[in-house]
């Protein structure tokens, strides 16, 4: 944990918006555990080092994600391309029971058929993080499909490459 004594002038709200002023890609993460298959949109991905292969996530402490990935020890982030942001908004709360099932079965985890890149990694270390926890991941598999324009997070909105430059 965390020395939260120097936090206090900072707004939450205020820290949000401005972190978002950083622009990320989105992606969706699943796991699989007996209860079945659960996936959350999450923007707070990271490669961390190629050598040995570690990437994390943080997953916040009020997201069903945690319980899930802290059972199974692996997850999987598939990564979305442009025109995916229907996924997005499903996967964050949004349910859209029009949705046909979008997974696959990929090394016994739930994978988005349309995922644009899929890493498959096992949790190797949790840090509590505030209201947040963050999953170093030792990555297991890749899967890439042929190179699309990613989908984009910006200020609280979905966008795109093309979109981005001309704002
Ligand atoms: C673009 C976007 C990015 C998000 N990134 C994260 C994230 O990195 N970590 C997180 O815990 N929640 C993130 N969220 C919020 C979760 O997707 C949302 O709370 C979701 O409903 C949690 O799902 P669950 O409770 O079913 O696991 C994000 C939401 C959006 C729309």
């Amino acid at each position: 944990m965390f020395d939260s004594s120097a936090s206090d002038t900072i707004d939450p709200r205020e820290l949000r918006d401005c972190c978002g002023r950083f622009a990320t890609g989105v992606n969706i993460i699943t796991t699989r555990t007996a209860e079945g298959d659960h996936g959350m949109t999450a923007s707070a991905f990271m490669s961390v080092s190629l050598d040995p292969p570690l990437i994390c996530i943080s997953v916040g402490q009020g997201a069903k994600m945690l319980a899930r990935i802290r059972e199974s020890g692996r997850y999987a982030v598939n990564i979305l391309s442009e025109g995916m942001q229907r996924y997005a908004t499903h996967f964050a709360g949004r349910p859209d029971k029009t949705l046909p099932d979008p997974f696959h079965d990929r090394h016994g985890l739930p994978i988005l058929k349309d995922a644009s890149a899929v890493i498959i990694a096992d949790v190797v270390r949790q840090l509590e993080a505030g209201d947040h926890v963050i999953f170093l991941g030792r990555v297991r598999q890749l899967e890439t499909a042929p190179a699309a324009p990613p989908l984009l997070y910006h200020s609280g909105q979905f966008g795109g490459l093309a979109a981005i430059r001309s704002a």
